[in-house]
């Protein structure tokens, strides 16, 4: 009897266990032979796991356009096809809508970040560029400091200096604070980037699954809070995201030309000052190591490559100036350095994976598969920017891959994904282009910067934490200051 039970339960969870790992098999999907080991399950406990790697393999395993896989328990499909993907997430009629920004007020429903967008407009970036600017210049004046204290001769690690920047530049323009935490480095926003770049509290590989609170949370809802009360109470303006989500609360279109608040009751506001909270800490972020990550990569990418610093010293050198100042529009003309900015999203995605969830049960066109309601459906951005069939000799670093793009060889256009596809693409990407572009040039301009051939060699770039890249020990940059006469400011 007493050996009877235990040989009952085994036999229980194993029938279980199998009857989940035949899932794909019974449904008639190409899948991966699954089950679980002992060193998976050490790994797991270890949180050693590395689930973008071992997604990304599954990825290059045959040659269908979807596999069927099991992260841990949970079924998986991968979309091994950029055509397919594009098809499924842009044409599906809300089959794989993202409904994370779903918000309902009163009879309204709508969602939050289409609403949104329009906050990252050209025009109105071009009126937050002062605030960019500003922000650039303490990067400079903090490392020009360093030079000198350390008499010439600097080295840096400039991953936790951008870190730093990109900090600044979401207290300045999201939380509406003059704020420079190269100084301050007990500011709740310094805080965060030192406790942010250990080891991060979690482990996922895509944005739809990072927590939602953190330890954080309540502080810097209170730096909202004190920031709002203090604008719609004395009418204050700054010309900033904050000013426009204060605007979307009280009813105004954030999309003009208006940055005055007219004001509404407080039963009648959109959006609570906890809901302005949230949508700060996830612009937060999402921009924070998706910003940082990108200039660092891209620097740690062209500084073994002096023909392409050279190229981007020309390109910043011709930039067009008013009475000395870089303009906004300015920053449009600097096509090769799009094209860094661009290649460095492609070998590097911060983001490596787009997950969705099957909300209404659908059928690909012109084939027996049908994906059940529930299933979760993972575009493996990294696989497909460093797939062959897409981008030739993937893993080089070749920003003119996307000279004319279409009529090239070297990539099929439409293959790079890095901000997303279809409707759910990021809406901060001409955000994030200004302000790398702006670190950017103004590192570039003022600095001869340095990396050692041979420690570059070993720099370990992974999505570990996940979900976002960045080098396991830093960057570490040697600077000198550069003599020449700019045409403008810093
Ligand atoms: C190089 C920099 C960046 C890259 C490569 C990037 C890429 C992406 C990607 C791939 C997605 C997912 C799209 C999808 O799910 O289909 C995304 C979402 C998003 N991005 Fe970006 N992004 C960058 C910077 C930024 C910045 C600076 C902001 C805002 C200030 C921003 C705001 C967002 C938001 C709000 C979402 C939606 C997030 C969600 O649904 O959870 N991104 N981005």
């Amino acid at each position: 009897m007493w050996l009877l039970l235990p040989i009952l339960l085994y036999s229980v969870i194993f029938l279980a266990v199998r009857h989940i790992y035949s899932h794909w098999r019974r449904k008639g999907f190409p899948s991966e032979r699954a089950g679980i080991s002992w060193s998976f399950l050490h790994q797991a406990y270890r949180r050693e796991f590395r689930h973008v790697d071992a997604i990304c393999e599954a990825y290059q395993t045959g040659r269908e356009r979807l596999l069927g896989i099991y992260c841990f328990f949970r079924p998986v499909l991968i979309v091994r096809n950029v055509a397919l993907a594009q098809t499924m997430l842009q044409q599906s009629n809300g089959h794989f809508s993202d409904l994370k920004w779903d918000y309902v007020k009163g009879y309204r429903r709508f969602n939050l970040l289409e609403k949104l967008s329009p906050i990252f407009a050209t025009k109105r970036l071009a009126e937050m560029f002062g605030h960019v600017q500003r922000v650039g210049d303490h990067l400079i004046s903090h490392l020009l400091d360093l030079e000198q204290a350390q008499g010439g001769a600097l080295e840096v690690d400039l991953q936790q200096m951008l870190r730093v920047y990109a900090i600044n530049i979401i207290g300045s323009l999201i939380y509406g604070l003059d704020v420079n935490n190269f100084e301050q480095k007990d500011h709740i926003l310094s805080s965060y980037v030192s406790r942010s770049a250990g080891n991060a509290s979690s482990q996922s590989f895509t944005l739809s699954r990072l927590p939602q609170k953190s330890s954080f949370t309540y502080r810097l809802r209170d730096l909202i809070k004190q920031a709002v009360e203090h604008r719609e109470e004395h009418g204050l303006i700054r010309k900033d995201i904050l000013q426009l989500l204060i605007r979307f609360r009280n009813g105004n279109d954030v999309g003009g030309e208006k940055w005055q608040v007219d004001m509404k009751n407080e039963e009648d506001k959109l959006l609570s000052i906890k809901r302005v909270a949230k949508v700060a800490e996830d612009l937060l972020k999402v921009s924070l190591d998706s910003v940082s990550s990108n200039i660092t990569l891209t620097l740690f990418e062209i500084l073994q490559e002096p023909l392409i610093v050279e190229k981007l010293q020309a390109e910043i050198k011709e930039l067009a100036t008013e009475n000395n100042v870089l303009k906004f529009e300015a920053l449009e003309g600097l096509k090769y350095m799009d094209m860094c900015l661009k290649e460095t999203v492609r070998k590097y995605p911060p983001l490596p994976i787009i997950e969705r969830i099957c909300r209404k049960s659908y059928t690909l066109p012109n084939t027996k598969f049908t994906i059940d309601e529930g299933i979760t459906l993972m575009v493996p951005l990294l696989a497909i920017h460093r797939d062959e069939k897409y981008f030739s000799e993937p893993l080089k670093y070749k920003p003119l891959r996307f000279l004319h793009a279409e009529k090239s060889d070297e990539c099929q256009s439409n293959a790079f994904i890095g901000f997303g596809i279809g409707g759910a693409q990021c809406v901060g990407q001409n955000f994030a282009r200004m302000v790398i572009k702006v670190a950017l040039i103004k590192l570039l301009q003022n600095f001869h910067l340095e990396l050692d051939a041979a420690r570059a060699e070993n720099i370990e770039i992974s999505h570990q934490p996940a979900p976002f890249i960045r080098t396991k020990d830093g960057l570490k940059v040697r600077l000198k200051r550069r003599e020449i006469k700019s045409k403008f400011y810093n």
